[in-house]
């Protein structure tokens, strides 16, 4: 059997377990699936431990029964306001005769990048190196090999409440799974859904989940900004069930059945009977009054995600436009008003090229669920490199643990 890894996706709407290999091709296959409804969390952090635990529970042992694998860690899914990013550089001298840049060079270097000044309340859960400078000149993807007096690198950090994460550290424990490392949802779903060439020219990542709307901005196949905003499908429904003055449950069926994003696309505008949906009384809306309730909140979520291109400051160079992904991606229309409102290519994206239990998994939904596969794969086939490596076995086992921490918080590739 080749590397197996789990995900573990614990999102406010559902909690996705999923359980990959890599096959004989390097392609992966996912062998274990266990998807539940969330309980006990609320803008995509855990408010409520024991429902949260006993949730995360039942998807484990669901992915387990499917897999027939037992799950002792997974790479678990962080999203929610209290993430933040900056950017920051890290140098350090080259002071061995050769000057030859060694791996050890590129750790110290990002090692300098990552003790920027942090809050105690918070921890560095990803340092993503975007850029080398050796001796002052830059475009450097890869220095090691290379040789200079000094190294430079431009890393993306990003942190996380401490407490926040020992609450998911508490409920995955709680359901018999050791956390192996965080991963910060979007950096997971660009896994998933991007292209490499998107990556590379300028792209915009949106997750429209349940309770949160996940943006980044990835530039030179680097990321570049990453904000997590607590608003999404939820509101959707929630302004819909205050506007036609229904049950959320109804509000969300309309929703998704008949929901469109922007009135100008509605071309049948034909009367909707609400009686069809649970226990209501005969009443009639019309798809337009849905589609003007739904327009509202998605200009306000489309200027969210503009302001954030804007503080990102490259928001005239990603000639490839808006990508989107989450649930409330399908939103009907949305492309369209994404278009019209952004004036850029825009493309809603689901997990491509998946092979095993895919049923339900080749939707935008799931994006961060295979995303966290696939960055678990990477991670775990960079460190087996690295126990195989010459040398590698002999070499002292506190700088392969060493090593090994550091890779813990890299953006795979
Ligand atoms: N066809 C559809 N049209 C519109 N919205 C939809 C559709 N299908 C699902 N949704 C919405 O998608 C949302 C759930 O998305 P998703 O599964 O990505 O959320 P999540 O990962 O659990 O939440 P989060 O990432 O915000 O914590 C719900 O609000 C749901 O109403
Ligand atoms: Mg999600």
């Amino acid at each position: 059997m080749g590397i197996v890894v789990t995900g573990l996706d614990i999102g406010t709407t559902k909690i996705a377990c999923l359980v990959g290999e890599l096959d004989d091709q390097h392609r992966m296959r996912i062998i274990g699936v266990g998807i539940v409804p969330s309980k006990g969390i609320k803008k995509g952090v855990i408010v409520n431990v024991d429902e949260a635990t006993e949730a995360i529970q039942r998807a484990v042992e669901k992915a387990e029964r499917t897999s027939g694998q037992q799950i002792r860690e997974a790479y678990v899914g962080v999203a929610g306001s209290h993430i933040s990013a900056v950017n920051s550089r890290g140098t350090v001298a080259i002071n061995r005769p050769s000057h030859h840049i060694e791996p050890d060079d590129v750790r110290r270097a990002l090692e300098a990048a990552r003790t920027i000044a942090i809050p105690h309340s918070q921890e560095v859960i990803h340092v993503v190196p975007r850029g080398y400078w050796l001796d002052g000149s830059n475009g450097v993807r890869n220095p090691v090999g290379l040789h200079g007096y000094r190294l430079e690198v431009e890393a993306h950090v990003v942190t996380a409440a401490a407490t926040a994460l020992q609450t998911y550290e508490k409920c995955c424990e709680g359901a018999g799974v050791a956390v192996r490392a965080f991963v910060l949802e979007p950096l997971a779903s660009g896994e998933a859904v991007l292209h490499e060439d998107e990556k590379e020219l300028g792209v915009v990542l949106v997750d429209i989940g349940g309770g949160t709307t996940d943006i980044s901005v990835f530039l030179e196949s680097s990321v570049w900004h990453t904000v997590s905003l607590p608003v999404g499908g939820h509101h959707l429904t929630h302004d819909l069930a205050v506007g036609l003055q229904c049950p959320l449950g109804v509000a969300e069926e309309i929703k998704k059945r008949f929901g469109y994003a922007a009135v100008r696309g509605v071309v049948d505008d034909s009367f909707i009977d609400i009686s069809h949906f649970g226990d209501e009384p005969f009443r009639d809306v019309s798809r337009r009054d849905v589609a003007e309730i739904l327009e509202h909140r998605v200009l306000d979520i489309f200027d969210l995600i503009l302001r954030e291109m804007k503080r990102s400051g490259y928001d005239g160079l990603l000639p490839a436009g808006l990508v989107f992904c989450g649930g409330s991606s399908q939103l009907a229309g949305l492309k369209e008003a994404g278009r019209d409102f952004f004036s850029l290519p825009v493309r809603v994206a689901a997990p491509q090229g998946l092979s095993g239990l895919v049923d339900v998994l080749g939707n935008p939904a799931y994006a961060t669920s295979v995303g966290l596969l696939e960055w678990g794969l990477h991670q775990d086939q960079i460190q087996g490199r690295m126990k195989r490596a010459p040398g590698g076995e002999s070499a002292s086992s506190q700088w392969v643990s060493r090593i090994r921490e550091w890779l813990a918080t890299l953006l795979p590739g």
